[in-house]
């Protein structure tokens, strides 16, 4: 493994950079979307359909692919089998939610042209805001949060048995 750690560096400039572009795109497409008025005249709506629907498919949809899979390596490079950690990855599902509601209304604005409701990007928005702070405070403080109470019946083994040989060493 010793080869690879100079790589760590890197490995997580590209992460935030990935990041950077996955989180601008939220921000960006909501507006966007809320452009979709079709009082705006059919070539506007035409062009700012296309500019939202390959911004989807060309920049945020890939570096949300390429900065999940990014943080994963690092994951196992640094080590960081920690609490903030995974509240982050809990709070990463929700980044992933408003990704693929993105989506989803730009689906919905192409099939109900002329008369779908834009939704106003605010709510979005703030939602976005609320998950990036809450994955920067993670990953920055990295704050102690100890162990996550789990039921004792999920803690001990239950003497069951598997359906197969499990090879023991
Ligand atoms: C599944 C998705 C993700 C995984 C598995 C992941 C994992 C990681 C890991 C393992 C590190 C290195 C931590 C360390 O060296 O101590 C890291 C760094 C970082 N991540 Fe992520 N990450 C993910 C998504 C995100 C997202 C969505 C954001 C922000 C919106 C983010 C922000 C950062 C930042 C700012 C750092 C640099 C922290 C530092 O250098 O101290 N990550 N990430």
């Amino acid at each position: 493994m010793s080869w690879i750690e100079p790589l760590i560096p890197h490995i997580k400039t590209a992460h935030v950079g990935f990041l950077a572009i996955w989180v601008a795109g939220l921000v960006a497409l909501p507006r966007m979307l809320a452009r979709h008025d079709p009082a705006i005249g059919q070539s506007d709506f035409t062009r700012i359909r296309h500019a939202t629907h390959y911004g989807y498919v060309w920049a945020i949809t890939p570096a949300a692919v390429l900065a999940i899979a990014s943080g994963t390596t690092l994951i196992f490079l640094r080590e960081v089998f920690t609490g903030w950690m995974f509240a982050k990855l809990v709070l990463v599902g929700g980044l992933v939610a408003i990704h693929a509601w993105v989506g989803h209304t730009i689906v919905k604005v192409a099939e109900t042209e002329g008369t779908h409701e834009p939704p106003g990007p605010l709510l979005p928005t703030l939602a976005l805001v609320a998950v990036v702070v809450g994955i920067l405070t993670l990953v920055l403080a990295k704050p102690e949060l100890g162990e996550v109470a789990l039921p004792g019946w999920l803690l001990e083994p239950r003497g069951g048995q598997l359906p197969f040989d499990v090879p023991r060493r």
